[in-house]
């Protein structure tokens, strides 16, 4: 069956508009990317090249016309600042499952933004898609992701043992999933 695309949604929770990523929000995912405070538990190196950020946004709208998929960018609703994005990718119609990911800026820390927001993703994904498994993978050392997933209502399946190597400094990855029947509607407000 050819593939279906999947129209990325816009969406208002409390204090966030959460919207498709656009041309015009390149230079501030190159600010969120090239951080390396930002970056220090992702898979992989900070941006270095502006045109990182363009290719991004190539991706989100390859997944959105692939519906694989939908990613958000993440503005606070009372001044329109970016806050980071948010999304489902993988996204497999046989299996009815996704994966989750995030990504805000440093000002933006520790409000429950990411919780909020990733919330908001997770409650169009299961009203849309005939989705039963969200699946996120998170560094160890980054305790304040797996509190957000916990937040959500994620559970700790597992540990991947060594599966990331960053600038030669090897990793371990947390492996947590949410089943429909897990979901808590009420997470995240
Ligand atoms: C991880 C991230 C998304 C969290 O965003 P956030 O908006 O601060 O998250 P929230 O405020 O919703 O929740 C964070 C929770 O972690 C807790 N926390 C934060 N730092 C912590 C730490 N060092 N130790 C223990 N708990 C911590 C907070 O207290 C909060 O929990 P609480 O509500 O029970 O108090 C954000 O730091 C980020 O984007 N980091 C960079 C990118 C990244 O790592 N993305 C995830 C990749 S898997």
């Amino acid at each position: 069956m050819a593939p279906m695309t999947l129209p990325t949604p816009t969406l208002h929770t409390g204090r966030l508009r959460l919207r498709p990523l656009v041309a015009d929000d390149a230079d501030d995912l190159f600010a969120l990317h090239s951080s390396r405070t930002v970056q220090r538990y992702w898979d992989a190196p900070p941006w270095e090249e502006r045109a990182r950020a363009d290719q991004f946004l190539a991706r989100c709208r390859q997944v959105a016309e692939d519906g694989t998929g939908a990613r958000v960018a993440v503005d606070r609703a009372d001044d329109g600042v970016f806050l980071g994005w948010c999304g489902l990718t993988r996204w497999n119609a046989d299996y009815r499952s996704a994966a989750l990911g995030y990504c805000f800026s440093e000002a933006a820390w520790g409000h429950g933004y990411a919780t909020e927001a990733a919330g908001a993703v997770l409650r169009w994904a299961f009203d849309t898609l005939d989705l039963n498994r969200v699946q996120a993978e998170t560094d160890t050392r980054n305790v304040a992701s797996a509190r957000v997933l916990e937040k959500l209502g994620f559970v700790h399946e597992g540990t991947q043992r060594e599966d990331c190597v960053v600038e030669g400094v090897v990793s371990d990855s947390w492996v947590f999933g949410l089943l429909r029947r897990d979901w808590l509607p009420s997470a995240g407000g």
